[in-house]
């Protein structure tokens, strides 16, 4: 993972927390509509990948442990995972592409339901994101996926050379030279992985993506709501595909990419679609990029925009996160696939605690506010949520009597503590156990493994009903909450 090279080390600072008559009469604690949905509080958990569905993208126990875990603390929301919403193998991510996976999607539903004793509003992530292969071996590079054309046979003076000496001579440049010769897609192709973009507009699947991609998420929509989910959150941000088309690196020339309002007009007609098919007691939000951070993407005006023309369309929440993309992402090693979390814009995703003079704790309130601000100013009241560092009351509490966002959202630190939002509501503040932005949870993340936290995972193992990892070291949710104060 990427840090600044200041590498100022942090300590979480969650403030003071309140008493609970304090806690009560907070605005964090007060009901908001996301449309047609009422949240009793402004709480939010945002979505989170934990490596924890079937290998061919089922529901499992260890999926409803995880959520019922996040349901007992009663945030205002919860989203569930980005969920992909094409029918083909993903590995263990969820999916919700056929309805093969409604049975398990509608236990989910029904789990978190129970947990939060009907107080926990439930909404799914839909996603959809471009193929990527891992970097590979330069031999197989060269002796498999490599297309000889003429401008290798050029570059190395062997127009008449059969195809194999022309792949022989190219593994035998030295990597100065092969950057020379290679084109940068083939140069990228071999240092970083193969990896689609929404602006090949050679490829047949990639062009057809607006006629393809608004019956996907429609459908994928109508089967949260059959399941039993009160809203869906597009997925729009990060390195994925909407995120892609929104982002100024898009170039296409059909009318889908270029100007601001060919850019969002495949997330517009996404929604129409889904809202469409979904009808009007569901809500439906989608989650962007306050800014892309990474060179030549979208800036805070281009997403306080978008904000507007997705509030004018009738969407009923939008949910701001920064960064995530894959032009900034490490090399990985060979074997492996790059990761969009790994370079600067991934730390602006999720910034840990060592930091630049900024820290890690609320970079994306700003942008976040700008963005408001701009939907205001149009003239729509379409709630706003902001994440990012936050963990803690205080902070939750001033950013919304400042206007700066209709709703908090925290990721680690509800994972550190899925109970934390009950604990500060019940005024036990004093028991929140406080996540110290290390990133151990996104590290597992990233190698796809179950993930879980570093403050709790080894914690009271005896404890009865507990369920291991499959490296049989860690438990898979945290210790039960027994109130001592
Ligand atoms: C393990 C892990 C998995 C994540 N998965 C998703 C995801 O599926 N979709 C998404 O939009 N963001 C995802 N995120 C980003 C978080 O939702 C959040 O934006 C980010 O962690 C910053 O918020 P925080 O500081 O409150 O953690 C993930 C973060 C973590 C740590
Ligand atoms: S492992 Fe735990 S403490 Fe570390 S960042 Fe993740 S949630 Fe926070």
């Amino acid at each position: 993972m990427w840090r600044p090279p200041e590498r100022i080390k942090f300590a979480s600072d969650p403030g003071r927390w309140p008493g609970e008559e304090e806690a009560r009469a907070a605005k964090w604690f007060s009901p908001v509509d996301l449309g047609p949905v009422r949240l009793k509080a402004r709480t939010w958990v945002p979505a989170m990948v934990p490596w924890r569905a079937t290998a061919e993208g089922f529901v499992s126990d260890n999926v409803i442990d995880w959520y019922q875990r996040f349901a007992q603390g009663r945030p205002g929301g919860l989203v569930v995972e980005a969920t992909g919403i094409r029918d083909v193998p993903s590995g263990p991510l969820l999916r919700i592409g056929h309805d093969r996976f409604l049975p398990g999607l509608k236990r989910l539903a029904d789990a978190v339901r129970a947990a939060s004793g009907g107080e926990t509003r439930l909404f799914i992530q839909l996603i959809d994101f471009l193929a990527i292969r891992r970097r590979p071996d330069p031999a197989k590079f060269f002796g498999r996926f490599l297309e000889v054309t003429p401008a290798h046979r050029e570059a190395l003076g062997g127009a008449r050379w059969p195809e194999a000496q022309v792949k022989a001579a190219l593994a035998g440049l030295s990597p100065d030279r092969l950057r020379e010769v290679l084109i940068p897609r083939e140069w990228e192709s071999l240092t970083m992985g193969y990896r689609e973009r929404v602006t090949d507009m050679g490829l047949d699947q990639i062009r057809a993506l607006p006629e393809t991609l608004p019956g996907l998420f429609a459908d994928a929509a109508v089967r949260a709501r059959e399941a039993g989910f009160d809203g869906v959150e597009l997925h729009y941000a990060h390195a994925y595909t909407m995120s892609s088309f929104l982002s100024a690196l898009n170039t296409r020339d059909d009318g889908y990419g270029g100007a601001r309002e060919n850019r969002v007009r495949l997330p517009l007609e996404v929604y129409e679609r889904v809202r469409g098919a979904t009808g009007a007691d569901v809500a439906v939000g989608c989650r962007f990029l306050a800014e892309d951070c990474v060179e030549g993407g979208n800036t805070v005006a281009d997403a306080a925009w978008f904000g507007t023309e997705f509030a004018r369309a009738g969407m009923d929440f939008l949910s701001l996160s920064r960064g995530g993309r894959f032009e900034d992402a490490k090399q990985p090693g060979i074997g492996q696939s790059a990761y969009p979390y790994t370079g600067p814009s991934g730390y602006e995703c999720m910034p840990s605690q060592f930091s630049d003079a900024k820290g890690p704790f609320g970079r994306n309130i700003g942008p976040t506010a700008e963005i408001r601000r701009a939907v205001r100013a149009a003239g729509f009241e379409t709630p706003v949520i902001v994440t990012g560092g936050i963990h803690g009351f205080e902070q939750a509490e001033a950013i919304l009597q400042a206007g700066d966002a209709d709703l908090v959202g925290a990721a680690r630190q509800s994972l550190c503590d899925p109970d934390w939002f009950a604990k500060v509501r019940a005024g036990c503040g004093g028991d929140v156990r406080t996540c110290e932005f290390t990133n151990y949870c996104e590290g597992l993340d990233q190698k796809h493994k179950q993930v879980t936290c570093k403050l709790w995972d080894r914690l009271d193992l005896e404890e009865p009903g507990v369920t291991m990892s499959d490296d049989g070291k860690r438990r898979l949710t945290p210790p039960v909450w027994r109130q001592t104060t």
